[in-house]
């Protein structure tokens, strides 16, 4: 019981916490090492260990975050072009720590389906997440920006079939955390005792 506490704890008061409200402290490298090595123990159907993760600290979490909205400029129709999300990507990384980029790399059993692979590089995000959490780290999972585009994957050297399933921002925050979930996990639940 005492094991599930501590675990419930860490689960229901983890929340994301947006880059604009870091505060510029950094996080030891050792620390994050920590939160890589929880998320492989992910559950992984076949051993396929399908997660991957890059990892950019020091002075390249500026040069990702200006990387990313010029990656988000040059894959935008100019009439689709917004200045204010242009801008909000390259000041993310201006208070963050260190940003893990996480992506998929698809193996090659054929009897492991991709979202068996997706499923299993999201766990090992969730993670990331829940250790962030334990170390008072802040951290924000975005698929936001370019992350989802092919204009990442190309800038990434990843292949066709690999996925990017997010980035993390990691650092620190004074901000208090906002309330938790909208709806009871009751009204999401059927349970059924005996089939007719
Ligand atoms: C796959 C995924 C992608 C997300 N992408 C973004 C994002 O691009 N920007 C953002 O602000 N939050 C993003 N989030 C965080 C959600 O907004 C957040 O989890 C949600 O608001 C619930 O809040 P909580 O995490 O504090 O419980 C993402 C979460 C997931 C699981």
């Amino acid at each position: 019981m005492e094991k599930f506490n501590a675990l419930q704890e860490i689960v229901t008061e983890r929340r994301s916490i947006k880059p604009a409200v870091f505060n510029g402290k950094k996080i030891e490298d050792h620390e994050i090492r920590q939160l890589l090595e929880l998320a492989h123990w992910a559950p992984t159907h076949g051993f396929t260990e399908p997660w991957r993760f890059v990892v950019y600290s020091g002075k390249a979490v500026v040069q990702f975050c200006h990387r990313h909205a010029d990656l988000y400029r040059q894959g935008t129709l100019p009439d689709k072009f917004n200045a204010g999300k242009y801008e909000k990507q390259k000041h993310n990384g201006d208070k963050a720590s260190h940003v893990i980029i996480a992506f998929m790399q698809r193996g090659d059993n054929s009897n492991i389906t991709q979202l068996e692979e997706i499923c299993a590089t999201a766990a090992a995000m969730q993670n990331i997440l829940l250790g962030a959490e334990a170390l008072g780290i802040a951290a924000l999972w975005s698929t936001g920006g370019m992350v989802m585009h092919g204009v990442m994957k190309t800038w990434l050297g990843l292949r066709e079939e690999d996925i990017v399933i997010g980035l993390v921002y990691l650092g620190y925050t004074d901000e208090p955390l906002k309330p938790g979930r909208r709806v009871p996990v009751e009204a999401k639940t059927t349970w059924i005792d005996e089939l007719k």
